[in-house]
């Protein structure tokens, strides 16, 4: 039979649909990444499902062979795993796009329409008992109307973000690395920009871009004070894409005028100074944290992990190239 170990114990229907075909174990906890390694070579597994606070090196690839031949990553950013040295051991990786894209845009809007009109600002204050009643200049926000919402990152979940945004009235344009195909319902509704005019002219940022070399820190101290100083910058991405220090200090300094944060450089940490600023509203990564959404990612997991079991590629594959010699037999 074929053994299949998760990290954290993921959500039906995962199990029901993994057990009839492995043997699942569960490791409960985010282990380091040597313990993990260890027990990988102790226990053989032939598919590994990780979440993305795991560290899939290829140190770790190493421990896992020569049975492992997918992990099976329940989330849609996969910047946490070595792909390039999972494709040179032929280990397939596989993640969840897609269903978790209305999810995360709406933790987005959810960002941009608290950080825009303040209000964890505005519940800090009444909760203090500091509100003293309505007043004509008592916490102004941005006006949304009208407003220039600039997504630098064009994919499924920037596209979901844009649509949403669209029916506040905001005017959306874009900028990405990467050629994409435009939904047919939002063409013609959005502008391309290059990524510095984008920084320079619009209301709101939001990042949708994926964690990699070319956008650790693709927000920097330079990137922020070319931002206009009533912008509002929001991140569900990753951490990374934004240098959390010099956020602090454009968020003190008012180089900008206030954040939407789902995602951390160091999660769990906070830059230093990060909680002060009241002018950032910070979400501990719930993007994709419902119900519905987290059931059709371990839905996804599993599918994928079946697949590598039964020798096909993954359907979510992110390195098809790793089997490109031939999949792998069933495991029986
Ligand atoms: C969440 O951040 C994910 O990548 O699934
Ligand atoms: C992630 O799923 C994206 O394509 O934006």
């Amino acid at each position: 039979m074929a053994e299949v170990l998760c990290t954290l114990p993921l959500p039906a229907p995962f199990e029901e649909m993994v057990r009839p075909r492995a043997s699942l174990s569960v490791l409960g906890r985010i282990a380091p990444s040597a313990e993990l390694a260890e027990r990988l070579r102790a226990h053989p597994v032939d598919v590994l499902c990780p979440q993305l606070r795991d560290p899939i090196t290829a140190d770790l690839l190493d421990a896992g062979l020569p049975t492992l031949r997918c992990v099976s990553l329940y989330a849609v950013g996969y910047n946490n795993v070595d792909v390039d040295a999972a494709t040179q051991r032929h280990i397939a990786v596989s993640n969840t796009p897609g269903v978790l894209t209305d999810a995360t845009a709406d933790c987005t809007l959810a960002l941009l329409l608290a950080a825009a009109r303040r209000i964890c600002e505005g519940d800090a204050a009444a909760r203090a008992g500091a509100f003293q009643g309505w007043e004509p200049d008592y916490m102004l926000g941005m006006e949304l109307t009208g407003a220039l919402l600039g997504v630098v990152g064009f994919g499924r979940i920037g596209q979901a973000v844009a649509r949403r945004a669209l029916g506040f009235g905001l005017r959306i344009a874009y900028s990405t690395d990467v050629e994409v195909s435009i939904d047919a319902d939002i063409q013609g509704r959005v502008t391309e920009l290059p990524i510095a005019e984008l920084l320079s002219t619009a209301d709101v940022i939001s990042l949708h871009v994926p964690l990699t070399d070319a956008t650790h820190h693709l927000i920097d101290e330079r990137a922020l004070r070319s931002m206009r100083s009533s912008s509002v910058l929001v991140n569900t991405s990753r951490g990374p894409v934004v240098d959390e220090t010099a956020l602090v200090r454009a968020l003190r300094e008012g180089w900008i005028a206030a954040a939407g944060l789902d995602v951390y450089e160091n999660e769990p940490q906070l830059a230093p100074g990060l909680v002060e600023c009241r002018n950032a509203v910070l979400s501990p990564h719930l993007g994709s944290a419902t119900v519905a959404t987290r059931a059709a990612m371990a839905r996804l997991t599993a599918q994928n992990s079946l697949d590598a079991i039964d020798g096909r590629v993954p359907t979510n594959c992110v390195n098809p190239s790793a089997w490109e010699g031939g999949a792998p037999p069933a495991v029986s």
